[in-house]
């Protein structure tokens, strides 16, 4: 299993959830060597499992490349098993001033999203005949909700545009809607995914998470003290719930994110959306313009444009 971003927060919780169940062969994708080492040690000691390392910034294009040739070669040099699960999990929300990846797109749109739009792409064909490929995405890609009202709502999602944010001068979008419409892409890319699969013949899952509102990860590192501190708190836990906002947790979120990855009860959860709110997990509803199809097309062609993707690199399953 490759997960990115697995080694704090949701990630990390939902691969303690994986590696309790069974032994299993995880791969830890992410940008942070010492901290993905660190974990790697703790985790060895509480079981057999296997888990290794894979650098890998999802916001450069060249990174996720080079990632996903290495994974290529793990899987092909029998150093890792067949690719039963690609968890796309990493991304946040940068509080921040604007900033841009190495070739030049803004970093949440392309951390978020558009990294992973490539990897999927480049790894579908290492993944077993009944792989899944599960996105955390967030309640707040949803305009019509407390939880996209609270960070601005998601705007149309023109992948041009939204990686060109604040490269051209003019006001760039807040950081929140920038958050929001990222994780909207990844929804629509999740639906798309779904649909040319199924269209293909194949029996891989592209499946959509929302772990709710979660405290007690690195979520708001970022973001001024005052609301780190104010966000943890049980009393602002109530007043989130109290307006209307969906509330995830460490425990039940992390646990969620490996059910998806591995429970057969959501063998049949490909083209789905699933939440955590309030204690509880079950598929919803996500926001009626995700469903729109011809907007999921011209966001995936597009993004074929901006990751540059060439025709040996595309798989036969996704054309
Ligand atoms: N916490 C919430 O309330 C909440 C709600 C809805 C959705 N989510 C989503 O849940 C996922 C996990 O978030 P979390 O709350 O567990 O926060 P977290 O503890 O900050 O975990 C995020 C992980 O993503 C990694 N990451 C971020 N940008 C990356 C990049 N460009 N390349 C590689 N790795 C990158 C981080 O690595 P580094 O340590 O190297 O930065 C970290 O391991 C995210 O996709 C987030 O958007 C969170």
């Amino acid at each position: 299993m490759l997960i990115t971003g697995g080694h704090s927060g949701i990630g990390l919780e939902c691969v303690k959830r994986l590696v309790w169940d069974r032994p299993l062969n995880i791969v830890l994708a992410g940008r942070s060597p010492d901290r993905m080492k660190e974990v790697v040690g703790q985790l060895r000691q509480n079981g057999g499992t296997k888990i290794s390392t894979l650098p890998l910034d999802t916001s450069s294009l060249t990174s996720v490349r080079e990632a996903a040739a290495r994974l290529r070669s793990m899987v092909e040099g029998g150093e890792i098993d067949t690719l039963q699960a690609i968890l796309c999990n990493a991304g946040g929300r940068s509080f921040g001033p604007v900033l841009h990846s190495p070739e030049d797109y803004e970093t949440t749109f392309a951390g978020n999203y558009l990294g992973h739009f490539l990897l999927v792409h480049l790894l579908v064909d290492s993944l077993a005949k009944d792989g899944r490929v599960v996105f955390t995405t967030s309640g707040t890609h949803d305009p019509d909700t407390r939880d996209g009202k609270a960070v601005g709502p998601a705007v149309e999602p023109d992948a041009w545009k939204l990686a060109k944010v604040g490269v051209d001068g003019g006001k760039p979008l807040s950081s929140g809607v920038r958050y929001a419409t990222a994780k909207l892409c990844v929804i629509l890319f999740a639906y798309e995914l779904h649909r040319r699969l199924q269209r293909s013949g194949s029996s891989i899952s592209s499946i959509a998470f929302d772990p709710g509102s979660v405290s007690g990860t690195s979520f708001l590192r970022g973001a001024p003290a005052p609301l780190r501190f104010i966000a943890g708190t049980s009393f602002a836990r109530r007043l989130m719930k109290l307006a209307g906002i969906t509330l995830g947790s460490l425990e039940v979120s992390g646990a969620s994110l490996a059910k998806l990855a591995t429970d057969t009860a959501y063998a049949q959860g490909s083209g789905r959306y699933f939440q955590v709110n309030d204690g509880s997990f079950g598929e919803r509803r996500s926001a009626t313009i995700s469903y729109d199809e011809a907007r999921a097309i011209k966001l995936w062609n597009a993004s074929k444009q901006l990751v540059s993707l060439t025709t040996t690199e595309e798989s036969p399953l996704l054309r």
